[in-house]
């Protein structure tokens, strides 16, 4: 019997031999992203979330808003045309974890930043058939009743912190003061408002 033969007859030991093949091919392309800056650094001018702009997001992530919404703009020109410029690593090194997101029900979000007013998303968010007629996204009415105590806002800045996000004792001392008595209307406006800022979109 070939040597080859005893790797095709053996069900256990081909599966350890392709989980092998598989890993070294993956780690390959992995491994090297951890040491390269462009996937490691921030692109320039970014400001980690405001403590009202990160209780947005979690509301974002509370409401399910990313099984809808994508925050990953591909290289391509139908998809700059639409979004504006496409979405570099550096623009995710403090989000934990990322929203890119793989459902397109609604429009992509990563540069919705600075797109429309505080006063349109409240509008919309409050019932998408205000201002989009044809919407079919659901209406989050309670986020205008529901308040922020800002009991777990410090320990959620210092736990981004510990995964790298450069927060000051300042802003971490400041974070519950920063947030209580606001809607999460108000919080997740702020976040939507804060998204893709940092690189210019086109539109
Ligand atoms: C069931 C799918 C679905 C869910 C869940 C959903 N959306 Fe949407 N969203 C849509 C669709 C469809 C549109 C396009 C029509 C419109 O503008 O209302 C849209 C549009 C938007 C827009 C306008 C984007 C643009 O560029 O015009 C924003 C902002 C938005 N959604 C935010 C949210 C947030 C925040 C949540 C979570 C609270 C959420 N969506 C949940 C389907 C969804």
């Amino acid at each position: 019997m070939s040597k080859h033969e005893v790797l095709e007859k053996n069900v256990g030991l081909l599966l350890l031999c392709m989980v092998l093949a598989v890993s070294i091919g993956g780690l390959t392309q992995i491994v090297p992203l951890f040491f390269q800056d462009v996937a490691n650094k921030p692109v320039e001018g970014m400001k980690p979330y405001t403590a009202l702009e990160l209780e947005g997001r979690d509301i974002y992530i509370k409401e399910g808003c990313v099984g809808c919404h994508s925050q990953m703009i591909r290289p391509f020109r139908a998809e700059t045309e639409r979004y504006g410029h496409y979405s570099v690593a550096g623009e995710s090194v403090w989000d934990h974890p990322f929203l890119w997101g793989s459902k397109r029900t609604g429009p992509d979000l990563a540069r919705v930043g600075a797109r429309y007013s505080d006063e349109w998303h409240r509008a919309h968010l409050y019932n998408p058939r205000n201002v989009v007629p044809e919407s079919v996204m659901p209406a989050y009415p309670w986020l205008v009743q529901n308040k922020l105590d800002g009991k777990h806002t410090a320990a959620k800045l210092q736990a981004m912190r510990s995964l790298g996000v450069p927060y000051s004792d300042e802003d971490i001392a400041g974070a519950r003061e920063a947030v209580a008595g606001k809607t999460e209307m108000d919080a997740l406006v702020a976040y939507l408002q804060s998204l893709g800022t940092a690189i210019k979109s086109k539109r």
